[in-house]
């Protein structure tokens, strides 16, 4: 079964996809029609531009309609980029920026941000690698919005990891090259789909979603 899922990034339309591998559900971009129903993501929420994405494209095709909006939050600035994550390196002029420049951002804002890096007496002790951790601790965030009928649902995932210094791999999308997720050593880009998807937080909401969707639209 064919559901819309509103958005035209591609790195979205193949993991989610990849995510829903063996059920009969299938995601496809609405390409043009988006463009014409476009709205400006500006909502305060994952939750708001999700609905956003979703409800326009909704209204003008009658069919049900899926959207994703997700973000990487960074303790140490204050929970930032979050629902700018896209934006980030062009926040006034609210243009989306590449990877690349949103990276360079990040990690220079990190490079700034006050690093609680443990004294002197903490050296060797595994104190002061415990507290310079904690200051880049960051989680992303997945939103799900499925409209189907007028009604609206939400599907929410996360994943805590930390902040690299540099980039390291060339896998993922976005800010994959730099985060790290608990329990491993490698960033998402390094890591590579089977595991990312297994343990993302698009993973975690995508699985909510699956389990509704079967539910709904049992094969
Ligand atoms: P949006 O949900 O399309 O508004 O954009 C989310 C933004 O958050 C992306 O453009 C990335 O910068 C970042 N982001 C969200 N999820 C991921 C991910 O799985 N990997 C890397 N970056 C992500």
């Amino acid at each position: 079964m064919k559901i819309y899922l509103a958005t035209n990034n591609k790195g979205k339309i193949r993991e989610i996809n990849a995510l829903f591998g063996g059920t009969h559900f299938e995601f496809v971009s609405p390409g043009e029609l988006l463009k014409e129903t476009d709205v400006l993501e500006d909502g305060d929420s994952y939750r708001e531009n999700a609905y956003k994405k979703a409800y326009p494209l909704h209204v003008a095709t009658s069919a049900p309609v899926v959207s994703e909006d997700s973000g990487m939050e960074v303790e140490a600035l204050d929970g930032a980029p979050g629902v700018h994550s896209a934006r980030f390196a062009n926040l006034f002029t609210g243009k989306n920026s590449t990877d690349t420049e949103n990276i360079q951002k990040l990690l220079s804002l990190l490079k700034e941000a006050p690093q609680d890096a443990g004294s002197d007496k903490d050296a060797g002790s595994g104190k002061r690698d415990a507290k310079r951790a904690a200051t880049r601790a960051a989680r992303y965030v997945s939103v799900f919005c499925f409209i189907t009928g007028g009604q609206v649902h939400y599907f929410e995932g996360e994943v805590w990891g930390d902040i690299t210094e540099t980039p390291m791999g060339s896998g993922g999308f976005g800010y994959d090259p730099v985060f790290i997720p608990r329990g491993y050593s490698d960033t998402f880009a390094q890591l590579g789909p089977t595991v990312k998807n297994r343990i993302s937080h698009r993973a975690m909401a995508s699985q909510k979603l699956k389990d509704f969707l079967l539910t709904t639209w049992p094969r």
